[in-house]
């Protein structure tokens, strides 16, 4: 494993993330152009990848739950999309797809059975797929899965602030496959993005909000590098992603890489594997 340690200080965060075992995961049914149903997926390596992830959140202290994965729901592993979770509220997520419908109830009745305050969504939202919080505000994708509506309602249950994005690459369908949050506590230079994956007025919002964001290459997004997960200090990415590996080490993020390439077959990284637990601000 390649690792860096970080020359950041300042605040971290210890996050509480859900992940799900890539039990069931294969690739059975196309609903993003990196699935490729025709071409053989070897669980078990996904299984080995998403151990070494496991094993890495929990040498870095966090916490970390498991929830159940359901048979005949290969995607289920990719637990940013089974909800979002704020202040302790858990505004469920309503899958696009009917291949993935049957996992909103499964996390839904997770959150309950784990005391997290349930807010059944209503409009079509892929849960931290497609909305990710940096700083006090909320950044929302659209365009292939979550409905603009969806962050109308985000913007209602979190008492929040939600900027809409709108993604118009189909390989970059969800919002952390182009944009992702290097700094939770915000800031000029916070968050990391591919300006191509949004629509002019979108990349004009970015670069008013993040000055100082790390531009990504189309190299490193196109093997899912943006689909990253940070404590605000050190970076857990995909190995591929030689040049954002090496931009962020040089702002001083430490850098620990993880491959989860089989899982990528499903169009998924690592981000998409972790699904944040974020408490009660009194808690
Ligand atoms: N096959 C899954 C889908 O297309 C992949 C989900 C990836 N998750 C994510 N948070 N980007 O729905």
């Amino acid at each position: 494993m390649r690792t860096r340690a970080a020359r950041k200080d300042g605040p971290m965060t210890t996050p509480q993330v859900l992940m799900c075992r890539p039990t069931y995961f294969t690739v059975s049914y196309r609903i993003n152009p990196w699935m490729r149903p025709e071409e053989h997926t070897d669980t078990d390596l996904a299984l080995r990848q998403w151990d070494t992830l496991y094993a890495t959140y929990r040498d870095l202290g966090f916490g970390v739950e498991l929830v159940d994965p359901l048979p005949g729901y290969p995607d289920m592993v990719f637990a940013a999309n089974g909800g979002t979770v704020i202040d302790g509220i858990a505004w469920t997520a309503r899958f696009r797809h009917t291949e993935r419908a049957a996992e909103g109830p499964a996390y839904g009745a997770w959150f309950a059975r784990h005391g997290l305050t349930v807010r059944e969504a209503s409009a079509v939202n892929e849960g931290e797929g497609d909305v990710l919080l940096v700083g006090d505000t909320i950044y929302a994708g659209t365009g292939f899965r979550t409905d603009p509506v969806a962050h109308a309602e985000a913007a209602e249950v979190f008492g929040r602030e939600v900027v809409s994005l709108q993604l118009v690459d189909p390989r970059f369908y969800h919002l952390d496959t182009a944009f992702a949050v290097l700094d939770p506590a915000g800031g000029p230079g916070s968050v990391a993005y591919l300006p191509s994956a949004f629509d002019d007025a979108s990349q004009e919002v970015l670069r008013f909000r993040f000055p100082d964001a790390v531009i990504a290459s189309e190299d490193d997004a196109s093997v899912l590098g943006l689909n990253c997960f940070s404590d605000g200090r050190t970076v857990v990415h995909a190995p591929q992603a030689e040049k954002f590996a090496a931009d962020l080490a040089e702002r001083g993020f430490g850098t620990v890489a993880v491959d989860t390439s089989e899982l990528r077959r499903g169009g998924g990284g690592i981000k998409c594997c972790t699904l944040e637990l974020r408490p009660d601000r009194e808690a």
